[in-house]
């Protein structure tokens, strides 16, 4: 894309929603009242509202290298938070997908500087599932399975914080693990028993007391 089209393509934009709807923007400016928290990869070829079909208003969007939350992160936690206590959101999703880099690099050993403690997450979780890591041959698959535990772990540590566990048993806020298949452009539910994992977390993490 050339920066020269930008304002050309957001004229084009703006007559092609006012075409359907004279009062779109107007409404817009009103507010939002989103039903989901789409935490994903900062990868510039995983849209977070184009691949879900989501309109403008209808997803409040988070996105990092690998799609990670990490407790120390204000940002991350300051989205988490707004979301989760002030737009009262039902739903939180963590969209991981095959072929990220950001995964990738944390499977090799180089130096990537101020990207090193960010990735070094990526490898805990690589440490975490060893066992099952180690015993797939396959580099492709072993590098997706990470993609997919990956998810599973930063699904876990939404459940970790304070926030997510109050609204889950005040409001039964659900958390979601999802991949988006690059080749294909499939999304797939990991099927992540949110109930499970988070009644095993809050025997270390219960925050709620
Ligand atoms: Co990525």
């Amino acid at each position: 894309m050339k920066i020269e089209q930008i304002f050309g393509n957001n004229k084009k934009w703006i007559t092609s929603k006012l075409a359907v709807d004279d009062h779109y923007f107007e409404n817009l400016a009103k507010g939002q009242n989103p039903e989901l928290l789409y935490i994903g990869c900062s990868d510039s070829r995983v849209t977070a509202e184009e691949l879900i079909g989501a309109e403008p208003g209808e997803v409040f969007v988070h996105r990092n290298i690998a799609n990670m939350v990490i407790s120390i992160d204000l940002n991350a936690m300051s989205v988490i938070n707004y979301a989760v206590e002030h737009l009262n959101v039902s739903h939180i999703v963590v969209c991981g997908h095959y072929g990220c880099g950001g995964v990738k690099a944390a499977m090799e050993s180089s130096d990537l500087g101020i990207l090193n403690p960010w990735l070094r997450n990526i490898r805990d979780v690589y440490r975490i599932h060893q066992q099952e890591l180690d015993l797939i041959e396959d580099k492709e698959k072993k590098y997706d399975r990470l993609v997919e535990l990956n998810v599973e772990e930063q699904c876990i540590n939404l459940i970790k914080t304070a926030a997510v566990q109050k609204a889950y048993t005040g409001r039964g806020l659900l958390v979601h693990g999802w991949v988006f298949d690059i080749k294909t452009g499939r999304l797939i539910d990991l099927k992540i028993n949110f109930r499970d994992k988070l009644q095993h977390i809050m025997e270390i993490y219960n925050l709620s007391k």
